[in-house]
């Protein structure tokens, strides 16, 4: 898809399809829209009139031009209340409209800038917004589909800005999109990709395929290597495992000791079956997702790379299947981590937290000034705050907490603060370890969270996105599948660094 920035009046525009916006509560026609209504012979204000229109959130109506301009068709979508409108509705303005454009065969558009020209909606965010909003709802992920005979495909979306003097931010804007959405897209297509395919050395591969392309260092330790680490808690989750596990590392800017150095971890389970703590079968095979936080982690260091970030950024994905097998690890083991903790087994379907534990502690050697891990690590997460409201957010360091909780409130993909607090600790007390890696059915997330505290000692913050990753249905700019939380967040926040 192509994405064109032009000076010029919509209502000339050689697409074959326009997109306006109006609010909510019947405001006079005024700007980009009132001028294409004067070319449109006052179409859309018969519309209005007629009450077929009330510019609510996510409304959407196609007018028919009769040869007054080039288009073949005008959408115009709702924005719903003006006082409520933020830049989410922009996102989501722009998705709706995208797609109508779709199904009713537009093959190029050519859309305003929704938001742009309202009181503290900065030119760049709504143009960001907008393009984000527009290609985030095309995706779909058809890689196994062999009949896309019915399939509507469109060509191009082109900005349309009048103000001459807008066009560079509108043209920045566009330019980060297309950055963190091409980001976006690799998360949801690994996501979405059956655990068949998207293996340890799957994403081993495509990690390889990234660091090529942007001149990034690539480290890929297989079993052997890990066991050379001492990664002992990784590994007993790998030991039942059919397919090998990776351990992959990513460097931008590896060299670069003068730069500050965020590291950024993913939970990589390819597939998490419970292992020998078997999972119920119903909805079993959405554990497919379970290497969603690997997957953000690789989609952002490929929009990192597109962006050439000034810092040096690690990107690591500790990568394995979680399987029951004969060599599997069982419950009332006791594993050794990379740090000399022990660790007794309770439960071998709380797998994330020990392959966490060897990546966390592999960080360390970073010096980094901010560690982020993301992992689908707790239900108890999902309990907590909800399925696509958002992400856990644990930290020992409040400036790191606000800078995320900030850049989830831009982007959407939120997170929220929940307490780290020693307390928890009690719950993961072994008799014959230095801890177990489950607690008691009550507090289940804050015990991972302080699980994962034992393996850190610099400023951190785990997001658990077991709620986040995944979603079984259709949104605006998020279809069903692989939602590709924690690219946008993370792109976000490293550019507000
Ligand atoms: N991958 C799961 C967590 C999960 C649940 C992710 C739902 C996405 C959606 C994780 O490995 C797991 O099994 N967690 C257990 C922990 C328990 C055994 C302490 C859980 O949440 O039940
Ligand atoms: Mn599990
Ligand atoms: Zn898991």
């Amino acid at each position: 898809m192509k994405v064109y920035v032009d000076q010029g009046l919509i209502q000339t525009s050689s697409a074959d399809t326009l997109i306006v916006n109006l609010f909510a509560e019947g405001v006079s026609l005024r700007g980009a829209i009132l001028a294409l209504d004067q070319a449109l012979e006052g179409k859309i204000q018969l519309i209005l009139q007629n009450g077929d229109f009330r510019g609510k959130k996510g409304e959407v109506v196609v007018v028919y031009p009769h040869k007054e301009i080039a288009a073949k068709r005008v959408i115009i979508v709702g924005l719903g209340k003006r006082e409520a409108f933020d830049v989410e509705g922009v996102r989501q303005a722009s998705a709706v409209a995208i797609k109508r454009a779709v199904d009713i065969n537009a093959k190029n558009v050519a859309t305003i800038v929704h938001g742009a020209g309202i009181d503290g909606f900065p030119v760049n965010l709504s143009a960001q917004a907008t393009t984000e909003g527009a290609l985030l709802a095309l995706y779909r992920f058809t890689a196994s589909k062999q009949d896309h005979e019915e399939e509507r495909k469109l060509e191009s979306i082109r900005i349309v800005e009048a103000d001459e003097s807008k066009i560079s931010d509108i043209k920045e804007g566009v330019r980060i999109a297309e950055a963190v959405v091409s980001g976006v897209y690799l998360t949801r297509d690994l996501v979405n990709m059956p655990p068949n395919v998207a293996t340890p050395t799957k994403l081993a591969d495509v990690a390889e395929e990234i660091a090529n392309t942007y001149n990034m260092n690539l480290l890929v330790g297989d079993r052997e290597w890990a066991a050379a680490h001492q990664m002992g808690a990784y590994l007993s989750v790998a030991k039942g495992a059919g397919e090998p596990p990776k351990f992959i590392v990513i460097e931008h800017n590896g060299e670069r000791n003068d730069l500050a150095t965020v590291v950024l971890i993913g939970k990589g389970i390819t597939f998490d079956s419970g292992g020998i703590s078997i999972k119920p079968s119903d909805g079993m095979g959405e554990m497919k997702s379970d290497m969603a936080g690997a997957a953000a982690v690789l989609g952002t260091m490929k929009s990192v790379g597109i962006l050439n970030l000034p810092f040096k950024i690690i990107g690591i994905a500790p990568c394995t299947e979680n399987m029951p097998d004969a060599s599997a690890y069982r419950p009332s083991d006791i594993v050794t981590a990379s740090n000399g903790k022990t660790i007794e087994i309770i439960s071998t379907d709380a797998e994330g937290r020990l392959i966490l534990a060897d990546a966390l502690v592999y960080a360390k050697k970073y010096n980094p000034m901010a560690v982020i891990d993301l992992a689908t690590l707790t239900g108890a997460c999902v309990i907590a705050l909800g399925k696509g409201i958002a992400a856990g957010l644990f930290s020992n360091d409040q400036n790191l907490q606000e800078k995320l909780v900030a850049s989830g409130e831009v982007t959407h993909d939120r997170v929220w603060p929940m307490p780290l607090w020693d307390d928890y600790k009690k719950a993961i007390k072994s008799e014959v370890a230095d801890m177990k890696n489950t607690g008691g059915r009550n507090g289940g997330v804050g015990a991972s969270a302080i699980f994962l505290k034992e393996f850190i000692d610099y400023p951190w913050v785990h997001l658990d996105i077991a709620g986040m990753a995944f979603s079984d249905k259709d949104d605006a700019y998020i279809p069903a599948g692989g939602t590709g939380y924690g690219v946008r967040l993370l792109v976000d926040f490293l550019r507000n660094l």
